[in-house]
């Protein structure tokens, strides 16, 4: 039998079991109520609230009842009127009581787990503030899972009950690693929201602040300088302009290709493999998410070059919560990848960005077809080229990938077509591996207007070619820009440059926010693996010039 605990919502019957605990605990052994006939509390908070229980070999160990805002009503009114109250009960304001603990479960993880439980659903639900009334013998129970006292008691009939309360975001912070660790390994988590808050990961877009999230002043948009983005610095091909446009109010309201056949056709034949080596989807990030919460597990293991794009770390531990075990590249030689590291074993999937982000790092396609075909089978390595048509589209493994068992290309059509707010991306592997994944893909998953663009885009390589040879002229003018203002450039193959700030200058997130005062948004890549830098993109003439002049000031700025 499981002698695991399991953490639940109360079922009608456990609700049973409960009322008698109840009478149990607060009648007949605390003397809070004079016993009934029935053996059974209950009262009219009942009707409304949850029970997580905490269940060992069938029998309920505790309980926790937990209180919503919805009908404005909590068992701390009995005791104190709301004038009274030293913080402001609102719509976001949860309630948890009755915390209980069989007698022979006491002194063990049970109640921390409830109130753990019961802080996770309030939280999940939107919750900002928890009161509780809670009994001063278990005045520690309430104050170790983060609420605060606040010298307010009240008589229930011989018991003493303080009020406590806290705000979510501060109890979550104040929350002990080690002791969520051991919960987490003693519980079989069965509420239906996750036993970890889901995270969320930090990327760039920090211009919309200034735009306006709901695009009520579009007009803005040229007048920040987005250089915390790597979107493209030049407009899309005039060919999806003028389809999109003569077409707009058509492709808006009809729906596309429901598996976006034509846009498959059309990759396919312009990287030359067949079309079911090709999955389309809306963005890559959407494909990354797809893929690798398919195939992975808690208990994969993953290597990542470590710096890389963050949001591969952030799905793989903070999402899927799998091992990874990073390669450090090292800043003494420029950030470079040597592939022969990679080559161990015991990996699930490799993940490689090449070019990477945010280094600009490219290891070239001999180098790496040498190094896939020695990749122990078991394995699957992600190539994430995002940013190799910058280096040339000759580079790209996807011909090679199609033919090898382990090997996916994630390619995203956002940053080389100028085609980020359009969503489109596609992964290209052998058929046998995306074939699941084609399962579980959405119908229409890419809009209509976004397959239009792809479509355009790719029939115009040549438009493209042009702004990729001017691409390389114009990081060389920001790379030398950057280069007098004493910052210390890595070298990069793509349309970004990561640059060191002086040792003894200020700090990237001062740099970045001073910049922001003028207009000019840049990254700071602490949470990218990079500390004391920031990331570039590439604009055109005129705005590098802009970009130039403001960081001119900024630094200058700092330095007096
Ligand atoms: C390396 C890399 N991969 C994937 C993406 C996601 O791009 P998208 O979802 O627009 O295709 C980005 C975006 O910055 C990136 O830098």
């Amino acid at each position: 039998m499981d002698r695991r605990m399991r953490c639940r919502l109360a079922t009608d019957d456990d609700r049973n079991a409960i009322y008698a605990l109840r009478h149990e605990v607060y009648a007949r052994e605390l003397r809070q109520h004079p016993e009934n006939a029935e053996e059974r509390l209950s009262d009219s908070l009942d009707r409304d609230n949850v029970y997580v229980v905490v269940v060992i070999d069938e029998a309920i160990a505790g309980f926790v009842s937990i209180t919503p805002p919805r009908n404005g009503v909590y068992s701390v009114d009995k005791y104190l009127r709301r004038e009274e109250m030293p913080f402001a009960l609102d719509e976001r304001t949860w309630e948890i009581r009755i915390l209980t603990v069989v007698a022979e479960h006491r002194g063990g993880i049970v109640a921390s787990l409830l109130m753990y439980a019961a802080l996770r659903w309030v939280e999940a639900h939107g919750g900002r503030r928890i009161i509780s009334i809670g009994r001063r013998e278990v005045r520690e129970i309430y104050v170790k899972a983060g609420l605060t006292p606040y010298g307010r008691e009240f008589q229930s009939g011989i018991v003493s009950f303080m009020l406590m309360s806290g705000l979510v975001p501060a109890i979550r912070e104040g929350i002990d690693r080690s002791i969520l660790t051991r919960l987490e390994r003693a519980v079989v988590w069965d509420l239906a929201i996750p036993f970890h808050q889901p995270a969320e990961c930090f990327h760039g877009g920090a211009f919309f602040e200034a735009v306006g999230d709901g695009f009520e002043r579009l007009d803005r948009s040229t007048s920040v300088i987005n250089a915390d983005v790597l979107d493209a610095w030049f407009p899309p091909s005039p060919d999806v302009i003028s389809a999109l446009s003569e077409y707009l109010p058509w492709l808006l309201r009809t729906s596309p290709p429901v598996g976006c056949e034509g846009m498959i056709r059309t990759i396919a034949s312009a990287r030359g493999v067949d079309h079911d080596c090709i999955l389309p989807g809306a963005g890559s990030s959407s494909l990354i998410y797809l893929a690798l919460r398919e195939w992975l597990t808690p208990r994969s293991r993953v290597l990542l070059p470590d710096p890389a794009y963050g949001e591969y770390a952030h799905i793989l531990e903070k999402v899927i919560r799998c091992r990874v075990d990073r390669l450090v590249l090292s800043r003494d030689d420029q950030y470079r990848l040597n592939v022969q590291r990679l080559l161990r074993s015991g990996y699930d999937l490799i993940v490689l960005v090449n070019p990477n982000s945010p280094t600009g790092g490219h290891v070239r396609r001999d180098e790496l077809e040498a190094f896939l075909r020695e990749v122990p089978a078991k394995t699957l390595v992600w190539i994430d080229e995002t940013y190799v048509d910058y280096v040339g589209s000759e580079q790209s493994l996807e011909q090679f990938a199609v033919t090898r068992e382990n090997v996916v290309i994630c390619k995203s059509m956002s940053k080389v077509y100028a085609l980020s707010g359009a969503r489109c991306a596609y992964l290209c592997a052998s058929p046998h591996l995306l074939e699941t994944l084609r399962s579980i893909t959405p119908p229409w998953a890419v809009s209509l207007p976004g397959q239009v663009a792809a479509v355009a885009a790719l029939r115009d390589p040549l438009y493209y070619a042009e702004r990729y040879r001017q691409t390389h002229e114009l990081r060389a003018e920001l790379s030398n820009a950057l280069a007098a203002l004493d910052l210390d450039v890595v070298p990069s193959k793509a349309n970004f440059l990561l640059c060191h700030l002086p040792a003894e200058g200020p700090s990237a997130a001062d740099i970045v926010a001073r910049c922001r005062e003028h207009g000019l948004f840049i990254r700071d890549t602490s949470n990218m693996g990079v500390s004391h830098a920031v990331r570039i993109a590439v604009k055109d003439h005129p705005t590098i010039e802009q970009m130039a002049g403001i960081l001119r000031k900024v630094l200058a700025l700092q330095v007096a």
